[in-house]
């Protein structure tokens, strides 16, 4: 008995890299996917069929896969994918949210157009493709059916402490966390659970950034191989969320590199400081700041 048996699963972005590794790990433990990439360009450039490729592989390893050409920046195409599955499997039960682009640049250098393009497909792509999921789980949920619905949207380092370069992919990255916890919180009732993983693995996308080496998919490192940067070590992670023994876990975010799970615990108090039933006088604060937070005047950055 597989963990994923008869349940039906979307995989945004799964033609390459990780979203390819989750695909064939949601296959391997007995889901049928959706395989869902518009096949672009690591910059959200032209389209492509690398659906097809993931497709394949996971029919020849056994598996029930359809693929789908969807661009997730789009809002009605993110609803005929929703209707994809039910079309193609008669039911939805996991949306993984993970397609993603990166137009880096220090901010002097990158155009509004960039920032916008990011932005588009990882944000407006989560909450669109969200939006009519939630849709179709709420009224299963009404109706009396009972629903395991799961969303497992990606963010990042970038995203949960930023990154030089990446003003725009950091924006999208942590405003997909604040999806995640406001939909945890709206969803669960209907029984539907939503966490948010940081992956890693050397993909197309690190690829981009000078220093990080070659990219390579996930099939190319067999299952029982090692590699620490294998695009699918996460993809264990997603799936045990997918199931039903993760019923109790919603709102979380939770890193995955390479072998380790990290849990997150998001904006934690520092330090509270009250100014005593009245209002802080400006000309007053240094030196209680200074004090209590700065003792030695270094910047309050972590780089
Ligand atoms: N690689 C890492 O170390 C790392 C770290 C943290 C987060 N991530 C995140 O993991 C996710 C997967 O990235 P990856 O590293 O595997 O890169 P990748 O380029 O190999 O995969 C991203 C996939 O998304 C697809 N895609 C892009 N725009 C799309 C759109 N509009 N509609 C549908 N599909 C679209 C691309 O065609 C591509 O196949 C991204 O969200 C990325 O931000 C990656």
């Amino acid at each position: 008995m597989g963990l994923l048996d008869g349940k039906v699963a979307i995989i945004t972005g799964a033609g390459h890299g990780i979203g390819r590794g989750h695909a064939l790990e949601l296959a391997r433990h007995g889901a049928k996917v959706v395989v869902n990439d518009l096949g672009g360009s690591v910059r959200g450039e032209g389209q492509g069929r690398a659906a097809d490729e993931t497709v394949a592989l996971i029919e020849k390893r056994g598996g029930t896969a359809v693929a789908d050409y969807s661009d997730v920046g789009d809002h009605e195409q993110c609803g005929a994918l929703i209707k994809r599955a039910i079309d193609a499997f008669g039911r939805l039960d996991i949306l993984v949210n993970n397609a993603g682009i990166v137009r880096d640049a220090a901010i002097w250098n990158m155009p509004p157009e960039d920032f916008d393009a990011v932005i588009r497909v990882h944000v407006r792509g989560t909450w669109s493709t969200c939006h009519h999921a939630a849709r179709y789980w709420r009224a299963a949920a009404k109706s009396g059916e009972t629903v395991h619905g799961r969303i497992i949207n990606t963010t990042s380092g970038a995203g949960l402490g930023g990154n030089f370069g990446q003003t725009s992919y950091a924006a999208a990255k942590a405003a997909i966390v604040a999806i995640t916890q406001t939909l945890a919180m709206e969803l669960y009732r209907s029984g539907v659970t939503v966490n948010a993983v940081g992956p890693s693995g050397l993909t197309r996308i690190t690829a981009s950034i000078p220093g990080m080496g070659d990219s390579f998919e996930p099939d190319a490192v067999a299952d029982d191989e090692w590699h620490a940067m294998d695009p699918s070590n996460s993809s264990p992670l997603v799936a045990w969320l997918a199931s039903d023994e993760a019923d109790h876990v919603t709102g979380q975010v939770i890193r995955s590199i390479e072998d380790r799970i990290i849990w997150m615990q998001g904006w934690k108090e520092r330090k509270v400081i009250a100014a005593g039933q009245k209002r802080w006088d400006a000309t007053k604060l240094s030196e209680v700041i200074n004090q209590d937070l700065f003792e030695t005047r270094a910047p309050g950055m972590r780089f």
